[in-house]
């Protein structure tokens, strides 16, 4: 292919990949399999490591992050991004309008009602039809400028539909965690050790705020928009509609996500039932609402009638009451997790919520319960907060008869009697009161139920229900352990069948080869989840290595800071800790990197680059990928003069042919595996 043709043929690659984004974040109509989708974003990368000079802004391949920022640039709003005044009544509604309608007299109105997504409100500015800025609203007038975070959003166009040469389009609109994903999410988090958060509106916020890209790409945000800032189009080009009902379908064809529905409205009466509807939809949708944006439909009115110092004068926000429900507190009782953590938790009677039965509910830590001042026997009121976790809002005072009892918060562990230790943080007293005892039978289940999980060794069968029984038989202190375990005793624990304790020993003993990467992240190291522990395999060739690295050098490891730098350090200097891994390695684990590991720079495959192709018989695309890597070697996707091997598997297509035809090396697994064994002897 000569310049031109490369050129062509990047250009259509990043067209129809973008059809496809389109077809399934957009509308979520899927028009390609994800193999085939595959194939078009791996030939795009690799036409442009080979010709960098074909990347372009808006090309997929940006989606996946930058270099980390130091920090967020401050941008001025070409438009100042304003909030809403909000409204909790029907009669605050009916004023609203009897308001507006007052301004501008002699004009019939009509109003459209819209979800309020409760998101982070963005804005996008496109020029020409490129995405070139994206930034937070910060305080209206000036915000934090984003653009390598919003650009991994796979729903937000880096390049509108249309010809929009010589065009400034500034979007407005919110960025959002789908619901759907969510609670997902925060399982994870909790698994490594991270805080989970308390709505999917935090979760939003916090990745946003990210300074490396790389990490808010692994995030599933998506994004709404209702608005614009900014407009100059040219004179030729077909005006911006001048009703809020033809601007969101402009969006649309420009090819933006827009709100799941839209009602038009012409009285008060007809807003109000709009508003009703939208209730009893939305929680059907996979972002919170929190309300609903009432707005005059007319864009060229919307002038005459002007804004306040903060809100548009021709906008409010209706916002639904979050559902509570009043029950009666049973008990406190106190959690104590895997890292010592007490967390006390409101026994409520069960109550019937937002679509579930509610029986218990976090009140978080001490400082909330005294602050709330809620007491065992009181009546209180619980609201589901953003949807998902119920909450304890306050006490109903007026049901309080005197008999109710003040919680003391225990001052030793309430599972080992341990005395507990207030967090320090740099600016005093942290919040959580801590067990300090790494023998508390509640920690070492949760460690061992941690290191059983799915996501680290994925022992079957090493849930709750066993785990309890084996620390309460003390079969098991600690994860080591398990694989000292005997299938008779495993069997002779209650409600243990012979096939479900043959199945778990099953398990752990697969486990013993388990790669290093699920190993290390099932010693649940504070900080250290699967992102983190595949970065220390790619970095380190052995557990070993790791565990001698130290904080300075762990820090140059890529996706690892100072933090969690420190606290890997922090927990191979322990000396309990030490012994585990002795243990651990006394059983026969594995401690080398093998499907994740370090590039031998001038190992076998040194400088060689792959292409595959076809399915092969037993590795799969991930792990000979990861094993050519590992030797030095480099994957393609396409196959050129270049191409050194050209490893072939079953219904193999014109890569093969290719291949063929400029007379290169082409080998098949065995091979290919003979070549790897040989670099390892
Ligand atoms: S229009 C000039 N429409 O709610 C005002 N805002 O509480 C432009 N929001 O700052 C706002 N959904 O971030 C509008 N359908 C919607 C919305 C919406 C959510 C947010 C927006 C605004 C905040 C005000």
């Amino acid at each position: 292919m000569i310049a031109a043709q490369f050129k062509a043929r990047h250009s259509a690659l990043v067209e129809e990949i973008r059809r496809h984004d389109h077809a399934y974040y957009v509308q979520a109509r899927p028009t390609v399999s994800d193999r085939h989708y595959d194939q078009l974003y791996r030939e795009l990368i690799d036409l442009e490591v080979t010709h960098p000079e074909l990347v372009t802004p808006d090309s997929p391949s940006q989606r996946v992050g930058g270099a980390p920022l130091t920090a967020f640039k401050n941008v001025r709003h070409a438009i100042p991004m304003m909030s809403l005044d909000n409204t909790y009544s029907e009669q605050e509604v009916w004023a609203f309008v009897i308001r507006v309608q007052k301004l501008v007299p002699d004009e019939p109105l009509e109003w459209t009602v819209e979800p309020k997504v409760d998101g982070v409100a963005v804005s996008l500015r496109y020029e020409d039809g490129v995405f070139v800025q994206g930034a937070t609203r910060g305080d209206g007038t000036f915000g934090d400028e984003i653009t390598a975070n919003l650009r991994t959003i796979r729903g937000l166009p880096l390049r509108l539909r249309g010809a929009l040469e010589d065009s400034v389009i500034e979007l407005r609109g919110e960025v959002y965690f789908p619901t759907k994903a969510f609670e997902a999410f925060n399982e994870e988090r909790e698994a490594a050790g991270e805080e989970r958060f308390a709505n999917p509106r935090n979760a939003t916020a916090g990745s946003l705020k990210q300074l490396d890209s790389k990490l808010v790409a692994q995030r599933p945000l998506a994004v709404v928009l209702y608005g614009v800032g900014e407009v100059r189009l040219p004179k030729a080009a077909v005006p911006m509609p001048d009703r809020q009902v033809g601007l969101l379908d402009w969006l649309n064809e420009l090819g933006c996500p827009t709100p799941e529905k839209l009602w038009r409205c012409l009285s008060a009466d007809e807003i109000i039932a709009a508003i009703e509807e939208l209730d009893l939809l939305r929680r059907s949708f996979n972002y919170e609402t929190d309300g609903a944006v009432v707005k005059l439909n007319a864009i060229r009115l919307r002038d005459r009638i002007g804004v306040t110092s903060k809100a548009p004068r021709w906008a409010m926000a209706y916002k639904y009451a979050p559902e509570q429900a009043a029950t009666r507190l049973r008990d406190i009782t106190i959690q104590v997790g895997r890292t010592g953590k007490l967390t006390p938790v409101a026994e409520l009677e069960p109550v019937f919520l937002s679509g579930s039965t509610v029986s218990r509910a976090t009140l978080h830590n001490e400082d909330e319960l005294r602050r709330k001042d809620i007491r065992i026997g009181d009546t209180v009121l619980i609201e589901k907060a953003g949807e998902v976790i119920p909450a304890v809002v306050r006490v109903v005072l007026e049901k309080r008869c005197g008999d109710e009892r003040e919680f003391v918060f225990p001052k030793q562990c309430p599972e080992c009697g341990t005395p507990v230790q207030r967090d320090q943080t740099a600016d005093g007293d942290g919040v959580d009161w801590r067990c300090m005892n790494p023998d508390c039978p509640a920690q070492i289940r949760g460690r061992l139920e941690h290191w059983c999980h799915r996501g680290a060794m994925d022992i079957e069968g090493g849930g709750e229900a066993l785990v309890v029984q084996l620390v309460r038989a003390g079969l098991v202190r600690d994860v080591s352990e398990l694989y000292r375990l005997r299938l008779g005793d495993v069997a002779a624990l209650e409600r243990m069948g012979s096939k479900s304790a043959q199945n778990f020993m099953d398990g752990v003993e697969a486990s013993r080869k388990q790669d290093l990467w699920r190993l290390i992240f099932g010693l649940g190291i504070l900080h250290v989840g699967v992102g983190v522990a595949k970065a220390l395999c790619r970095a380190f060739p052995n557990l070993d290595e790791i565990a001698k690295a130290g904080a300075a050098q762990l820090k140059s490891v890529p996706d690892i800071g100072d933090v969690i730098a420190q606290s890997v350090e922090n927990w191979f200097a322990d000396s309990k800790n030490r012994e585990l891994i002795e243990r651990l390695r006394q059983a026969g684990l594995n401690f080398d990197s093998s499907l994740y590991r370090p590039r031998e720079v001038g190992g076998t495959f040194g400088g060689k680059t792959f292409v595959l192709t076809g399915t092969l018989p037993t590795l799969s695309r991930e792990a000979a990928t990861a094993r050519i890597e590992g030797l030095g070697g480099k994957v393609s996707s396409s196959v050129s003069k270049k191409t050194d091997f050209v490893l072939a598997g079953d219904e193999a297509g014109s890569k093969l042919e290719k291949a063929q035809k400029l007379g290169l090396r082409i080998i098949d697994e065995t091979e290919f595996l003979r070549l790897c064994e040989a670099s390892a002897t």
